[in-house]
């Protein structure tokens, strides 16, 4: 297996759109790393750039100590697995799996262990005989995972290769990619625009934005301490509630305020608006670190001054929590409440910030103040 490395890489199409801007980082031999990012961010551009699809405008490519800019896809030791796994349908799933070694000539009887050997890790040797069109949606994309397997490339690389399943098939197969990378000790880049995919699979997830890199992290530090605005409300359902605020003195010590709501500051936070000139931050929280107390009344663990009155515009009851989004004068955000008591639609609810878990963030450029910067 093989590690990969991006150096400042950037990919401009037809001219003038910048698909991928500067990205520079290393995919470490052995990991699952996840490019994950909304859609037309640059994920599949920067995958087929590290195939050899896609031209590198500037920038250069490594596979361990080698640049690989210039060489052919067929020579980079690179196999893809792709959203639509454009099958032969003409062929049986044997050939269809056979097909790529054929081509680069191998011999019949190791094409044949090959494609037994990846049959066998997929589950799916009882239906090499079979047809495409006869097989279900999973078992069509284990063939496209064998397609790849038999080929015992350094690194992997699938482009949203679960979208085209439905929601249950997709956590299955989710499940299954994961032990595969356990048993073959693949290096695999795996892109899709699913955070929720990304965090369950991947060691290591770039998160990537209008082409550039916002974070390169575990998942884990993703959601504690997103290096910005953005990662903090990509990563995590329903994303992090933001509130613009002002920064006020309380006595000795600054305090945030939003409307007539005051909210103190741990040492921390204190600390973290020293590198901010203007009077204003953007306090970014978690639904599940807003509390709602019993009876709606906030519970005493969090402190008084941190209350936010609010009113229930909608309950989402979601089996072993309810999400309760809320509203004050000027602010929307969503909680996370218990299921003992949860209010009522248009009831007056009395909620505290758990500051402890608060974020802030740059009120102009989103960067974190409270994490520090992922690069
Ligand atoms: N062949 C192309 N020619 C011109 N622009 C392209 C081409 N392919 C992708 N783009 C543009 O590059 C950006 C990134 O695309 P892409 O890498 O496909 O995003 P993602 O896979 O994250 O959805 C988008 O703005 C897209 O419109
Ligand atoms: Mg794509």
């Amino acid at each position: 297996m093989a590690q990969v490395s991006l150096k400042d890489v950037t990919k401009v199409y037809d001219g003038d759109v910048l698909a991928v801007e500067q990205a520079d980082f290393q995919i470490p031999d052995e990991s699952f790393t996840v490019l994950v990012g909304p859609s037309g961010c640059g994920k599949s551009t920067m995958l087929r750039m590290i195939a050899g699809l896609e031209e590198i405008t500037a920038g250069d490519i490594y596979i361990d100590d080698e640049r690989i800019n210039d060489i052919p896809p067929k020579d980079r030791d690179i196999a893809m697995v792709f959203q639509n796994y454009a099958l032969y349908p003409h062929m049986t799933v044997y050939k269809n799996m056979a097909f790529g070694l054929k081509l680069r000539k191998y011999p019949k009887a190791e094409i044949d262990e090959r494609v037994k050997e990846a049959a066998e890790i997929l589950s799916i040797s009882h239906l090499l005989n079979r047809k495409p069109k006869h097989l279900s949606g999973g078992e069509r994309q284990r063939v496209a995972v064998g397609r790849a397997i038999v080929r015992h490339p350094k690194v992997f690389l699938f482009d949203e290769p679960l979208s085209n399943l439905d929601a249950k098939l997709r956590v299955q197969m989710r499940m299954e990619i994961s032990r595969l990378h356990d048993r073959l000790n693949a290096t695999i880049v795996y892109v899709t625009h699913d955070q929720v995919e990304a965090m369950t699979m991947g060691d290591q997830i770039v998160v990537l934005n209008e082409g550039k890199i916002q974070q390169i992290a575990d998942p884990g530090t993703l959601y504690h301490k997103p290096a910005n605005q953005f990662v903090g409300g990509f990563i995590g359902t329903p994303p992090m509630n933001f509130i613009e605020t002002q920064i006020v003195n309380n006595g000795d010590t600054p305090a945030l305020r939003f409307e007539n709501f005051k909210v103190e500051l741990n040492a921390q936070l204190q600390s973290a608006l020293n590198t901010l000139s203007g009077d204003s931050v953007t306090l970014g929280i978690r639904p599940e670190d807003i509390h709602v107390g019993e009876n709606g009344t906030s519970n005493s663990k969090f402190q008084l001054e941190n209350r936010v009155e609010t009113q229930v515009e909608l309950v989402e009851p979601l089996g072993n929590h309810a999400l309760l989004y809320l509203r004050t004068e000027q602010n929307n955000f969503v909680a996370q409440s218990d299921l003992i008591n949860v209010p009522q639609h248009n009831a007056q609810v009395t909620v505290s910030f758990n500051m402890d878990k608060a974020h802030l963030f740059h009120p102009e450029t989103g960067e974190s103040l409270t994490a520090p910067s992922c690069q």
